[in-house]
């Protein structure tokens, strides 16, 4: 039979099944159908090929097998033995390979295409860990549904985003790309984003399938090294690690990622425990599971298999359905299968998985489905995504210190020096998963200040960050030794009634295998900064990093500290407006800011121990040499107005328990406010955290009115997962702590029978 004849008869197939379809299970069941008739058409060849996925011609985020030659890849499309690509974007680029492997392949079966859509297509909204700062779960919501109309439009429909590793290590330039370290908040984002990239209507042209990753335990790398060893406890794993991957299964995520990482021995591409046993076994996802970049031959080098062969062999057993970027199926699965190591059985479920995804994102319907031209040129860049991206860019700025209330800045007759690396960078702002924005796009922090022209504003740069060019594959070189331009920022800032200092790191300074010793500010910034603050001492300190920094010297010198993240295309806009006033800053930090490295990891949710402090004598768990306070803990972030906590009432009735507090606004502006409530489980068979968030609400207050908020708390938020992962409820006392921050002291306790 003709292909074309062919592909027509699997629509055809297809839509027999849709017919008389009433209601979401008999949908799900078209659907089985479906898949059931194309699979039965194709080879064993035909089936290995829907699980190998390649990387396009453009872009690589990942070190490239020396056997990817496009050529080969051609072929591989023309023969039906590619199921997937990842870093092909644009309409024609897709367009092309799409009709590739619908028109010139046996079967035709459609691409699925992947991206990584982390915070935006071409148009950046705040790198994760910002908007993660927001607590603003509809604008997150709103922030992906946005990142996945502008890349739909381009051809994309499917993204690797979110990723909802847990991380108490900033380390970790990872952290950037996450909610940051609380399985609660995280949880609750991994939702909202799944929901914003895949809305309502998975076939819709303006939507992407979601992928969960790294499953699991990537964020608990040892020493905050990208890809190292992880080696986590039963009851870390259960409570902290694994409850954001099972909210977004719950909320539908299509896709799974697995991870680089060893989880306690076992590298988790090749473990069958996570993908078999939990994922697919008792979380029962019906979605397929994507390998990471090369992850499975990578288990070679983790000494754990002897050959792509083995590779192979071990990882469609344990459970990872398409293979990125290490040629393992392709080459391998077959032999495999006809030796008869593998069961075909095990192929018909992955490539099953596979076909599902691609039936629902509508693919077999039309598989040009996000191949128009006209809307890629009306989406991309659109005023509707700007606005977007400015929107949230305001709410995850997080006001970390604003002494004499230097801020908001006076909107006319100020001399204002801007001075720092980032001030006027375009580039630095968009971050490190910023692949198909366009370089410098962003608005800086100077041409969004340069918008408020009742002032004097003189930008000096002081000190780069670093040292000629940054992308995404090469090791930043930072600026160590030139002070050449020091003077010229030191003369601005003598001359100037106020200083704006944008400090931080480069946009590619976090992110993926960008772990890092020191949390200082890099390079000779530290020192440019305090060389301007020998000359005035008015200074807001602008952070643009994506991580946690040690600034410590900054807390205790410098009077207002703005902590201004990556912000994305609209950075220099939503800086400039919370700098003036226009936008109360309501951000709360999503993961603790360290005193020095030697405390980390440091997080809110720890253990109590069996000697706790502080003691008189040194036999209590402590450093000799620091605080065990962190500079900046979990939940924190002022406003230009205050807010006071008052009448703190629990009531239980039966299950459930209420907590009612009364929120006031003291101050003389409205601001925005996120309620947070804590919860302390005292005694438990399993040791639980001194606290624990269980609640929060985003809430705004006018000046002097005061809102009731009120929390239920259920046995979802009181039990916890024992050892062996069942989730538990234990009666008893608990301590409820409700404030602004996790270092809250408003507390009261109830007993739960
Ligand atoms: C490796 C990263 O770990 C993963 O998160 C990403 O999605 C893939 N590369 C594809 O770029």
């Amino acid at each position: 039979m003709k292909k074309n004849t062919l592909i027509i008869s699997i629509i055809l197939l297809a839509i027999i099944g849709c017919q008389k379809s009433t209601g979401i299970k008999e949908g799900r069941k078209d659907i089985d159908r479906k898949v059931d008739s194309v699979l039965n058409l194709m080879t064993l060849e035909e089936k290995i090929g829907q699980m190998n996925q390649y990387n396009g011609f453009w872009d690589v985020t990942g070190p490239v097998p020396s056997d990817g030659d496009a050529a080969k890849k051609y072929e591989h499309l023309r023969k039906g033995l590619v199921g997937s690509m990842l870093n092909v974007r644009g309409v024609a680029n897709v367009k092309k390979v799409q009709k590739i492997a619908v028109e010139e392949s046996r079967l035709g079966i459609p691409l699925i295409i992947g991206f990584d859509v982390i915070h935006g297509y071409e148009t950046q909204s705040p790198i994760p860990i910002a908007e993660s700062a927001s607590w603003d779960l509809e604008a997150i919501k709103k922030s992906a549904a946005m990142a996945a109309k502008e890349a739909a439009a381009a051809g994309i429909n499917w993204t690797f985003a979110p990723m909802v590793d847990i991380s108490r290590d900033p380390r970790w330039g990872r952290v950037m790309e996450g909610a940051g370290e609380d399985t609660f908040l995280g949880s609750k984002i991994a939702v909202a984003r799944v929901k914003g990239f895949q809305g309502e209507d998975l076939s819709s042209p303006a939507t992407l399938a979601a992928c969960a990753k790294h499953f699991a335990a990537y964020g608990f790398a040892e020493s905050g090294k990208d890809y190292n060893t992880v080696d986590v406890g039963t009851s870390t794993l259960y409570n902290t690690i694994l409850p954001p991957f099972k909210a977004a299964k719950d909320a539908d995520v299509k896709t799974f990622m697995n991870a680089f990482n060893e989880l306690n021995g076992i590298p988790a591409t090749g473990n069958a425990f996570l993908q078999r046993e939990i994922l697919k076994g008792r979380w029962n996802f019906k979605g397929f599971v994507v390998s990471d970049w090369g992850s499975i031959m990578e288990m070679m080098a983790h000494g754990y298999v002897k050959d792509k062969k083995d590779a192979a062999d071990l990882a469609v057993k344990a459970g990872s359905d398409m293979d990125m970027e290490s040629y393992a199926y392709i080459n391998e699965l077959a032999e495999l299968v006809n030796d008869g190591s593998v069961k075909e059985s095990l192929i018909d479920d992955a490539v099953r998985r596979i076909l599902k995804v691609k039936f629902e994102l509508g693919l077999f319907e039309d598989p040009y489905k996000y191949c128009n031209e006209e809307r890629e040129k009306s989406v991309i860049g659109s005023k509707e995504i700007q606005e977007a991206a400015l929107d949230i860019a305001k709410k995850s700025i997080v006001l970390l210190k604003n002494e004499n209330k230097v801020l908001p800045l006076k909107k006319s007759g100020q001399k204002i020096a801007l001075i720092g690396g980032l001030a006027a960078d375009k580039n630095s702002p968009l971050g490190s998963w910023r692949l198909a924005a366009k370089d410098n796009s962003a608005i800086s922090v100077l041409e969004g200040m340069q918008k408020y022209k009742e002032n004097e504003l003189i930008y000096a740069e002081g000190a780069s960050v670093a040292v000629g060019a940054t992308n995404f594959i090469n090791e930043v070189q930072v600026n160590l030794t030139d002070t050449s331009k020091f003077n010229k920022a030191i003369e601005a800032a003598k001359k100037s009634d106020v200083v704006v200092m944008v400090l931080g790191e480069v946009g590619f300074q976090s992110g993926e295998a960008r772990s890092s010793t020191s949390l200082d500010l890099p390079g000779i910034q530290q020192e440019l900064l305090e060389a301007v603050y020998q000359v005035n001492k008015n200074i807001v300190l602008v952070l643009n990093n994506g991580r946690p920094l040690t600034i410590n010297w900054a807390e205790m010198n410098i009077p207002a500290i703005v902590e201004a993240w990556q912000l994305g295309s609209q950075t220099g806009n939503a800086v400039a407006q919370v700098l003036y006033g226009d936008y109360n800053p309501s951000g709360k930090l999503p993961m603790t800011f360290p005193r020095s490295v030697g405390q980390i990891p440091i997080y809110y949710n720890y253990k109590n121990t069996g000697r706790p402090g502080p003691k008189k004598e040194v036999f209590w768990s402590h450093y000799q040499d620091e605080t065990n306070k962190p500079l900046y803990p979990f939940g924190y972030g002022l406003s230009y107005t205050t807010f006071s906590y008052n009448d703190i009432q629990v009531s239980t009735q039966g299950k459930n328990v209420k907590v009612i507090v009364n929120v006031t606004n003291t101050g003389e502006v409205e601001g925005k406010e996120v309620v947070q409530l804590y919860i302390r489980d005292m005694i438990a068979s399993v040791t639980r955290p001194v606290k624990e968030l269980k609640g929060f609400e985003l809430i705004t207050l006018k000046p002097k009115e005061t809102k009731t908020v009120t929390f239920t708390l259920t046995e979802k938020e009181l039990g916890f997962f024992n050892n062996t992962g069942a989730f538990i409820v234990e009666p008893g006392e608990f301590k409820v702590f409700v404030g602004g921050s996790s270092d809250t002291s408003l507390e009261t306790s109830f007993d739960f029978l």
